[in-house]
């Protein structure tokens, strides 16, 4: 098959981790399995248009990868080399690459900055992307197949975006107890999840919408020679294994338990690191704090998680999303930076448009 040019349009989601992938080895393979929601709101939209290059007017042109990036149609050239380093490291996938020239045009559904990760919804975008032009170069792929090798390539753009290919819940990373699950790409969790979980709401309090002081690659890279590393990879599994209980239970306070202390857990690394970090701010414990005395009052399963940042995500089932939302609105708004937050929920993944 040769196709000279077209373009593909592909909607990724965000994803919140309730069990935090935080260390890897080599080729992005997580040291732990992790497991995800995947969000429905916050999203990169993102349009690759191709066009095979013409070999004849010179003669060392498929030697390197040719992109143009847009973010919300402007260039965007500080992007260019995540790019280029994804393309060089997926091009034994996807022998192509060096056929064509992309152009690739992307934004957010979030606002900019907001300390919110584009990283992995845009690499799950791109990854969808290709595979489409990887198919119509190779029809005859199942969907299956297709949905595997997107989320592989995702991964090693971020390697959270490998959860976000797919919904609604998904595990990435090999668990004895989860049939199918494997280091190299996202799967969706194999068991039917209880109904408490059915449109279970994220509500992104955004505490601080600053560039991060240390990225997540330096994080993950500290948990080599980290003094709990070998305790914290194997709590994953063991906090994996509780939810598989918890999802078909639908046992909402221990569901609390294992996301919560995964939150501090995750950022317990960090602080334990050489060199050491704090990423939360004071309005994170603040909202932490708030949050904890509301739930004893109220006994309104109500929680939070973190991710490598200062922002807050507020998870909570959908029959109380009003009594939740009333006291965001009165408690926590004060603690976000310009009282900005986004009301996200569980979603499907990624999507043709
Ligand atoms: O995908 P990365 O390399 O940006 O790592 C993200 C890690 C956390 O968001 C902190 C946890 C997770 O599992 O998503």
């Amino acid at each position: 098959h040769s196709i000279e040019e077209g373009n593909f349009q592909w909607s990724a989601p965000s994803n919140i981790a309730l069990v935090k992938y935080w260390g890897k080895k080599d080729n992005q393979i997580p040291a732990n399995p992790s497991v995800s929601f995947t969000l429905n709101n916050c999203k990169t939209i993102t349009k690759l248009a191709f066009t095979k290059k013409n070999t004849s007017t010179a003669l060392n042109i498929k030697d390197d990868f040719s992109f143009d990036l847009l973010f919300e149609g402007q260039p965007k050239e500080d992007f260019k080399p995540k790019i280029q380093k994804f393309l060089e490291r997926i091009e034994i996938y996807l022998p192509f690459l060096k056929d064509y020239h992309f152009t690739i045009d992307t934004e957010n559904t979030f606002p900019h900055s907001s300390g919110i990760a584009s990283s992995a919804s845009g690499m799950a975008a791109l990854a969808m992307n290709l595979m489409s032009l990887e198919k119509a170069l190779n029809p005859g792929m199942t969907k299956e197949y297709f949905y595997q090798k997107a989320s592989l390539l995702a991964r090693l753009g971020s390697g959270s975006a490998c959860r976000s290919v797919k919904g609604q819940v998904v595990v990435w990373g090999n668990h004895a107890n989860i049939s199918g699950s494997s280091d190299l790409f996202g799967v969706e969790f194999p068991n039917a999840i209880h109904a408490n979980f059915k449109n279970f709401q994220d509500t992104i309090l955004l505490v601080d919408k600053g560039e991060k002081q240390v990225s997540s690659t330096i994080g993950h890279d500290l948990m080599h020679n980290h003094p709990f590393a070998e305790r914290r990879f194997a709590q994953a599994h063991e906090n994996l294994d509780q939810l598989i209980s918890i999802f078909e239970s639908g046992n909402l306070d221990e569901f609390i338990k294992i996301v919560e202390r995964e939150a501090l857990t995750l950022h317990a690394m960090m602080m334990t690191s050489m060199p050491y970090f704090i990423l939360m701010k004071p309005n994170t414990l603040e909202i932490i704090n708030a949050i904890w005395k509301f739930r004893n009052e109220t006994t309104i399963p109500v929680c939070f998680t973190l991710d490598a940042g200062a922002n807050v995500h507020v998870l909570y089932p959908e029959n109380v999303a009003e009594k939740v939302l009333q006291f965001i609105q009165h408690e926590l708004v004060g603690y976000c930076q310009n009282g900005q937050y986004i009301c996200d929920e569980i979603g499907n993944g990624a999507v043709l448009l």
